[in-house]
């Protein structure tokens, strides 16, 4: 099948909108960032990111359409994520989204924006088969979910504290880094030794596939108070990186195992990382495990795999009508 859908995100501080041929043929994938006005305040400003988006969301498909040389009345479905994120900023890429629907008289579908996460792993030509696990993790989650089939998922473990890519931003800004600061930890991390630093494991009660990262985040605190500038910054972002890896690769494959499934996936921003990266092929390929992972372009905020997302959906029949809601906080759907 060669349906053609349009995707659109704006749940945070990426204005993106992408257009995906049969689920996993990018023809455009549009992303316009909003970092340089939320750097300065450390975070993202809830307020300046929705006004960004409404600048941003209509010049933003149109180059996305144009790129793909297709025009909006030639789309299949336009998929839109309508949950979990910052409410002003999802309404923004929602009414477009509704807005085109009508005007072109395309179908609307919502898609979750973890669900999205997962079908980057669907963008390319190696193709991901069920029943698989997947690690979620973004700034915003993580999570260790089964996935039987498309469209179909069931929670296995999440955070009880801080996310993932939370954890590395919050130490980042420890470290005197910038924000997001995920990406500056994995750089320095390349020249720092990971044993340098004694820190802690969570790994909960036994047999738990929760996280929790507060522990850390903490002893990080101590580490830089006790020492001053006795480490390294490479040094200390080589142990941080290393003590978040090793329980995300442990749980992840503790998971595979008891489900008996042979395929892993990694989704959302922190699955950019080179250590988690790495280190999750390479207990793949110990156990016999097929290991997929989307591109580090792909693994952030972007439109093309709500676009995939979307595809897949379409193609079982679902569709949204034009009453749907942004829900802040949405819940991936089966595992509410
Ligand atoms: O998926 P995403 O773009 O947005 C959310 O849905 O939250 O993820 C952003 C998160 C940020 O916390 C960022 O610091 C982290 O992904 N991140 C990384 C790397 N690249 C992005 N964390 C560790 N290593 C990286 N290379
Ligand atoms: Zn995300």
């Amino acid at each position: 099948m060669d349906e053609l859908v349009l995707g659109i995100e704006s749940s945070c501080d990426e204005t993106s909108a992408a257009v995906v041929k049969s689920g996993n043929r990018v023809l455009s994938n549009i992303i316009w960032t909003q970092m340089d006005i939320h750097s300065r305040y450390g975070g993202v400003v809830p307020e300046l990111a929705s006004r960004r988006h409404l600048e941003a969301v209509l010049p933003v498909v149109d180059r996305a359409l144009r790129e793909a040389g297709v025009r909006g009345r030639d789309l299949h479905c336009i998929s839109v994520v309508n949950g979990p994120g910052l409410l002003g900023a999802l309404l923004v890429g929602l009414t477009a989204a509704k807005a085109l629907s009508l005007a072109w008289e395309v179908p609307l579908l919502g898609v979750h924006h973890i669900v999205a996460h997962v079908y980057a792993n669907f963008l390319g030509d190696e193709e991901p088969e069920f029943p698989l696990v997947c690690l979620v993790v973004s700034g915003g989650h993580t999570e260790i979910l089964f996935m039987p089939g498309h469209g179909r998922f069931e929670l296995l473990g999440r955070t009880r504290d801080d996310a993932a890519g939370e954890a590395f931003d919050k130490t980042a800004r420890l470290l005197g880094l910038g924000y997001p600061g995920g990406k500056e930890i994995d750089r320095l991390a390349q020249e720092g030794d990971p044993e340098a630093v004694p820190l802690p494991r969570s790994y909960l009660e036994e047999g738990s596939l929760d996280f929790s990262f507060s522990g850390v985040k903490t002893a990080m605190i101590h580490a830089l108070d006790q020492a001053g500038r006795a480490y390294s910054l490479e040094d200390l972002a080589a142990s941080f990186q290393k003590a978040v890896v090793d329980v995300l690769v442990d749980k992840t494959f503790a998971a595979a195992e008891r489900y008996r499934v042979r395929q892993v996936l990694l989704a959302g921003g922190v699955a950019a990382n080179s250590e988690l990266r790495r280190r999750t092929h390479a207990e793949g390929a110990k156990r016999g495990i097929r290991v997929l992972l989307p591109p580090p372009s792909l693994c952030t905020d972007n439109a093309a795999m709500v676009a995939s997302a979307g595809t897949y959906l379409y193609r079982m029949g679902v569709r949204s009508s034009l009453s749907l809601n942004a829900v802040a906080s949405l819940q991936i759907p089966g595992c509410g």
